[in-house]
């Protein structure tokens, strides 16, 4: 069985371990600065697995070393948002933090994938990809998975399904500025636009790009995780089990879409040993200029990231 590795042992660290060990997807490996705690939690989560048919084995610490061997390193270090905040409020803070881990990782793993989920996103995602000098295909940040989730969930109500019923695509950054594209939507195969009034799927869109905000100050303190950790799943399944599944993920563009030198979330083929292309889309006016603002926005955020950081 292979390896998966987890920096951060908090809440989106901690649930993606019990994740993977349960389904047995891969022993895994948790390490946090927080030593002990992480070493609790792969301890509990070892011990839990005897009643569960899972071979894993689970460890936990805070030596980098635990990450030897990993085909894939998942980065939740860094800090969650507080009601109120947006996720580029975290920029500065979660910088310091991506760039010490991050190097760390790649010492320990230098052949694995790296799947960011620290925020905001797309920056960060850039950040780790410079540090660690991985070739772009080994780097992807998770958000467009779990907005997808999110919009599945709200489209499922509004129809009557279950939101597995439900395939969407959503691009752009993971913030206030994505774009969700009800035009490539569907449910059982019927275009959602043939659903629902246009109406209907803008309130939809709305929903999903607010629902991590609404999630936030309903716990009062720490941000989401169980559907955070679930959409990063998905996407070390479709890595593990070299699915070559269309996924969106934020990556490196270098033209694609028209885009370049930044990160972004855009639909990708996903499977062993990272992302392998991008599909483009053809989008209509009014998506290619939201799309466009979402790309500014993100150039914005490495532009600082460089300034402060002196890259
Ligand atoms: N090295 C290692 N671990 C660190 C470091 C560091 N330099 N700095 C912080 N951590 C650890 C913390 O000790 C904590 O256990 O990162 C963990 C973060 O866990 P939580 O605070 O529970 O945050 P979580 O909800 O898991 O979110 C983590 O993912 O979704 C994003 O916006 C979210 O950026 C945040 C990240």
């Amino acid at each position: 069985m292979r390896k998966v590795g987890i920096v951060g042992a908090g809440q989106v660290g901690a649930t993606l371990a019990q994740r993977v060990a349960e389904s047995a997807l891969a022993h895994v490996a948790l390490v946090d600065v927080q030593e002990g705690m992480a070493r609790g939690k792969a301890l509990d989560i070892a011990q839990s697995l005897a009643f569960l048919s899972s071979p894993a084995e689970v460890e936990g610490g805070g030596d980098y070393s635990l990450l030897e061997g990993s085909s894939v390193v998942v980065v939740t270090a860094g800090f969650p948002r507080k009601p109120g905040m947006s996720r580029d409020d975290l920029i500065a803070r979660n910088a310091e933090v991506v760039r010490d881990v991050v190097k760390r990782a790649c010492d320990a793993a230098p052949r694995a994938v790296l799947v960011m989920v620290t925020n905001p996103l797309d920056a960060m995602s850039w950040l780790a990809w410079r540090v660690s000098g991985f070739e772009r295909h080994r780097v992807l940040g998770m958000a467009g998975t779990l907005d997808c989730a999110r919009f599945q969930y709200y489209a499922g109500r509004a129809l009557g399904v279950p939101p597995s019923e439900i395939r969407c695509m959503i691009m752009g950054s993971h913030g206030d500025s994505m774009v969700v594209l009800p035009g490539y939507s569907q449910a059982g195969g019927i275009p959602l636009q043939r659903l629902l009034p246009r109406e209907e799927l803008d309130e939809l869109a709305a929903r999903a790009r607010d629902g991590g905000a609404e999630i936030v100050s309903l716990l009062g303190s720490g941000s989401a995780f169980y559907a955070p950790s679930a959409a990063v799943f998905r996407l070390l399944k479709a890595m593990m089990e070299d699915e070559d599944s269309i996924l969106p993920a934020s990556v490196l563009l270098e033209g694609e879409m028209g885009i370049e030198g930044i990160f972004m979330g855009v639909p990708v083929v996903l499977g062993e040993g990272g992302w392998k292309r991008v599909v483009e889309l053809d989008l209509d006016p009014e998506e290619r200029e939201a799309l466009t603002r979402s790309a500014e926005h993100i150039r914005g955020q490495i532009e600082r990231l460089k300034e402060n950081l002196r890259f």
